[in-house]
Parts: C-alpha cells; sequence; structure tokens
C-alpha cells in the first residue's frame, strides 16, 4: 500500500467569514486522516475505515447515501466529472486521529486525504489549487454542505510552524510564523457533537446572505462598521446581528496578524475573547456546553483567552495556555464540567503541521 496524510485544521481566528468573502487564519495541525491506497482485483472501490466500518462501490455509478461515506465518494465524482477520470479498481484504508465533530475539520482533511492518495496514486497532476477546490465542490455538491474553502485550503496548504493568513476573495495568502514562546494552543472538546449537514450551519450562511441584500451592499467588503451603525434602524436584528458578526471578525483576523507578526503571541487571547462574544451573542453559532467551558477558562491562572471554534453549535474551544500549566488547566476545566454536564471533555495540545503528503510508511 502506499500512505497519503491530509491533516485537520485549527482556526485561530475568521469563523464564518470564509463564505462571508471574508479572512481567515487557520493552522494545519498535527492529527491527521491517513488513506492507504492499492489496486484491487476487480473493478470496484472497497473502502475500509478503522472508525466507521467498510463499503464497496461503483465507481461509474455513484450516488450520495447521507452517510461520512458521502465525503469520500464525492471526491471520486467531482474528479470524473471535472477531470474526466476513469478510476481503476481500488483498495482504499482509512484512518484517523483527528477527533470527529470537534470543530478540527475531520471531514475536510477527510477529502483531502482522499483527493492526495488518488492524485498522486494514479498520477492525475492535480495542482494544489485543484485539490483544495475540487475538495470544497465535493463537500457543496455531493455532501450538500455549502461550507467555504477555508478547512480544504488549510490541509493542503499548510506550513509546519505558521498560520495561514488568507484573503478568500482575492485568493491571495501569507504564511505567518508562530512563535508560540511560552505559550501554546490547546483544544477543548465538549464531546457535543455538531454536524454542519444538520442545516445550522447553511442556515446561517443564508441569513448572512440576506444581510448583505438589506444592507443594500454586494458584499461584506464594501460594508463599514459605520455604515453599519447608520443603517441599523433600516434592517431587520437578525440581518443587523449576523452583519456585525463578519464585519468585525474580519478586523479582528488582521488585528490577530498584527499580534502575530509585531507582539507577543499570549496577547491574541483578547482578540480570541472578543471573537467568542461575538459568535455566541451576534452569530449565535455557540451552544450552553461550549461557554460554560469559555467562562470556565476565563478565570483559569495561565489562559490568556479563549473560544468557540469551527462550524459551532457544538465542538470545541481553542485556548492559549501557558504550556507549563496546560495540565492543571485541562483537569481543572474537565472537572468542572462534568459537575456541571456529567459530561466528559477531552483537552489536546495541538501544533502545526505541514499540509497533505505521501509518506513513506504508514504514520497511523
Ligand atoms: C466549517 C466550514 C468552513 C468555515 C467554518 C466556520 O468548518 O467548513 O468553511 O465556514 O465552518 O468558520
Amino acid at each position: 500500500m502506499k500512505y497519503y496524510v491530509a491533516p485537520g485544521r485549527l482556526n485561530i481566528i475568521g469563523e464564518h467569514t470564509d463564505y462571508n468573502g471574508g479572512f481567515v487564519l487557520p493552522v494545519a495541525i498535527d492529527k491527521y486522516v491517513q488513506v492507504g491506497i492499492e489496486k484491487s482485483h476487480d473493478d470496484l472501490v472497497h473502502v475500509k475505515s478503522e472508525s466507521f466500518g467498510e463499503f464497496t462501490f461503483d465507481s461509474k455509478n455513484i450516488s450520495a447515501t447521507d452517510s461520512w461515506k458521502d465525503y469520500v465518494m464525492g471526491i471520486f465524482d467531482v474528479l470524473k466529472k471535472d477531470k474526466g477520470v476513469n478510476f481503476p479498481g481500488l483498495k482504499l484504508e482509512i484512518k484517523s486521529n483527528v477527533p470527529e465533530g470537534a470543530g478540527l475539520s475531520s471531514s475536510a482533511a477527510l477529502e483531502v486525504a482522499v483527493i492526495t492518495a488518488l492524485n498522486g496514486f494514479l498520477n492525475l497532476n492535480l495542482t494544489d489549487e485543484e485539490r483544495y477546490n475540487l475538495s470544497q465542490k465535493a463537500e457543496n455538491e455531493f455532501v450538500g454542505v455549502q461550507c467555504g474553502i477555508m478547512d480544504q485550503f488549510a490541509s493542503v496548504m499548510g506550513r509546519k510552524g505558521h498560520a495561514l493568513f488568507l484573503d478568500t476573495v482575492s485568493m491571495k495568502y501569507e504564511y505567518v510564523p508562530l512563535n508560540t514562546g511560552e505559550y501554546t494552543f490547546v483544544v477543548i472538546d465538549s464531546g457535543v457533537k455538531h454536524s454542519l449537514s444538520d442545516g445550522g450551519y447553511n442556515k446561517r450562511r443564508e441569513e448572512a446572505q440576506k444581510a448583505l441584500e438589506e444592507f443594500g451592499v454586494n458584499s461584506y467588503r464594501e460594508l463599514s462598521l459605520s455604515q453599519l451603525f447608520m443603517k441599523r434602524s433600516q434592517v431587520s436584528e437578525i440581518s443587523y446581528k449576523r452583519a456585525m458578526h463578519v464585519v468585525t471578525e474580519n478586523e479582528r483576523v488582521k488585528e490577530a496578524v498584527d499580534i502575530l507578526k509585531h507582539s507577543n503571541f499570549e496577547n491574541l487571547g483578547r482578540v480570541l475573547n472578543q471573537s467568542h462574544e461575538s459568535l455566541a451573542i451576534e452569530y449565535e453559532v455557540s451552544c450552553d456546553e461550549v461557554n460554560f467551558i469559555v467562562d470556565t477558562l476565563k478565570e483559569i491562572d495561565g489562559v490568556t483567552g479563549c473560544r468557540m471554534i469551527g462550524g459551532g453549535f457544538g465542538g470545541s474551544v481553542l485556548a492559549i495556555c501557558e504550556k507549563a500549566k496546560v495540565g492543571e488547566i485541562s483537569a481543572e476545566v474537565k472537572e468542572k464540567y462534568n459537575k456541571e454536564y456529567g459530561k466528559e471533555a477531552r483537552a489536546y495540545v495541538v501544533d502545526s503541521s505541514d499540509g497533505a503528503m505521501k509518506m513513506d510508511n504508514a504514520l497511523i
């Protein structure tokens, strides 16, 4: 078998901005989906996933199933339709250590791992740009989630030691060095599973689009904070709140880049706190459990700031923590969370990683 891996991603800031023509600042992380690939003895595609089970499909005749299988088959479908690829019989073995439903983009990592494996194994000569764009297209059109480009982009383009500052309109990007010093990223998973295909995500996307119409502009680039205030009485409350989040979050992304370049890493905490408030109150994509974790973390010594990450409605919290105190911090938040909700939270220290790649041997 040949092995390929694609990383999950952690978005430092810029949440729900990618599909709103905004800025994002993700980091590819050291948690991966791995795809082992080889030819099979028949014409079919045999997929075996360590966590989800097995299935077989005919690549000449693909249809969606409303399950995890669509993330795999969607890639085959898009390659067939857009690139005219005819697939031989294949065996795919999938393993992952990206926590699912935790806001670390396990689904984009799966799509990118599959497309990278097919690209390498079948010599398709896809560019990086094609790999992330086609992966997003598979998710939009085959899986049916209107996600933005951030996750697939980060999983393909990530670079160890760096965050990716991306303008989702021009698709221009910059690698911003991460000098974390005595601090680190810690992700606390609430265990409340979110699924982007549940509908809340697509609904927010529609609301944000409707807000643009109400404000009478074509894009969020044309909407300043002062215009937002001026037109408040002319738009619905929902439109005002959704737009308020997008406009201010874009500013916070730029501020975060500035902090990474010119200040100390731990100062990111303050903008993370502001981002959380905005996501919870204006964009309304948080939930009680996640808010509890944020409020608890804020009171703990060694945490400079935190916020919910990913699509929302559950998932995880990102905290900037002093390295030496990570053990105590995670123990305290887990204990308080368990006492309040009777649920187990999980804590992960995450580091940056390179984007999807071929491996000489299995990694997982
Ligand atoms: C999910 C989507 C991304 C992005 C985030 C929210 O992860 O896949 O495109 O919209 O939610 O920032």
